[in-house]
C-alpha cells in the first residue's frame, strides 16, 4: 500500500481551461481554513480562461501555456511539468482542464494528479457527461473526485457526491445541481491529502480513518 502524501500544508498547482468555478471554490476553502493547502500557481491551456483572471485577482501566479506553440504533447507538457515543479507543486489538481493527460505529466506526479468529474464514474466518461446521464435516463447521478492514470476518466476513486436526475432535468438543470457538489467535493478531498491519509492499494483508495469517523 502507498500512501500518497505526508501531513501538512499541501502545495496545489491547477490546471484548468475554462471558467474555473471549482478553482475559486477551493481558494475559498483556503480562506476558510478549512483545507490545509496553498496554490502555487494555476495552469491553463486556454488563452481566455477566466479561471486565469480569478488566479491573479487573487495574487496567484497565473500562466497560459499554449499547447499549440510545441512540436508535440511531449513537449507541451514538459513545460507543464518544469513550471509545476518550479513553483515546488506537490499535488496537481485538474479542474474543467478538458485534455488527456500524457506520459509526461503522468510519470512525474504519479498518482498526485487528481480530477473532477461530473459523473458517478466509471459510467458517462469524456465530454458531455452531464448530457449523456440526462439522455440515458438514469435516476442518480454525481460527481466523481479521482486519481489520474492513463485512460480518459478511469482512475482509483477517491470520493463521489450523488444527485438526483429529474424526468424534466436537462443537461443545463443537471450540470447545476452536480457543480454545486463538486464545490464541496473537491476540496474535501485535497483536504485527505493535506492529512497524509490517501492510500493506494492496487487500484482501490483508502481512506485512513474513514470507518471510525463514518461510525462516530
Ligand atoms: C466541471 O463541471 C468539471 O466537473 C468539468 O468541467 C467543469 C469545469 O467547471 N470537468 C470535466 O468535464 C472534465 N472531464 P469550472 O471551470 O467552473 O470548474
Amino acid at each position: 500500500m502507498i500512501q500518497i502524501t505526508q501531513p501538512g500544508i499541501i502545495r496545489l498547482g491547477v490546471l484548468a481551461s475554462g471558467r474555473g468555478s471549482n478553482f475559486d471554490a477551493i481558494c475559498a476553502a483556503i480562506d476558510r481554513g478549512d483545507l490545509q493547502a496553498q496554490i502555487e500557481i494555476l495552469i491553463s491551456d486556454k488563452a481566455d480562461a477566466a479561471a486565469l483572471e480569478k488566479a491573479s485577482k487573487r495574487g496567484i501566479s497565473a500562466r497560459f501555456i499554449d499547447p499549440n506553440s510545441f512540436a508535440d504533447r511531449q513537449y507541451y507538457e514538459g513545460e507543464i511539468v518544469s513550471t509545476l515543479r518550479g513553483a515546488g507543486v506537490e499535488l496537481v489538481v485538474l479542474a474543467g482542464y478538458m485534455r488527456l493527460v500524457g506520459q509526461v505529466m503522468l510519470q512525474n506526479y504519479r498518482w498526485r494528479i487528481l480530477n473532477i468529474h461530473p459523473a458517478l464514474l466509471p459510467s458517462f466518461t469524456g465530454l458531455h457527461a452531464q448530457k449523456q446521464a440526462v439522455e440515458y435516463g438514469v435516476r442518480f447521478s454525481g460527481c466523481t473526485v479521482h486519481m489520474v492514470d492513463e485512460g480518459m476518466d478511469t482512475g482509483p476513486i477517491i470520493r463521489q457526491a450523488v444527485v438526483p436526475v429529474y424526468q424534466y432535468d436537462d443537461e443545463d438543470s443537471l450540470a447545476a445541481r452536480i457543480l454545486e457538489q463538486e464545490h464541496n467535493l473537491y476540496w474535501q478531498s485535497l483536504q485527505l491529502f493535506a492529512q497524509g491519509r490517501v492510500y493506494l492499494d492496487g487500484r482501490k483508495v483508502i481512506i485512513r480513518d474513514e470507518s471510525r469517523e463514518e461510525m462516530a
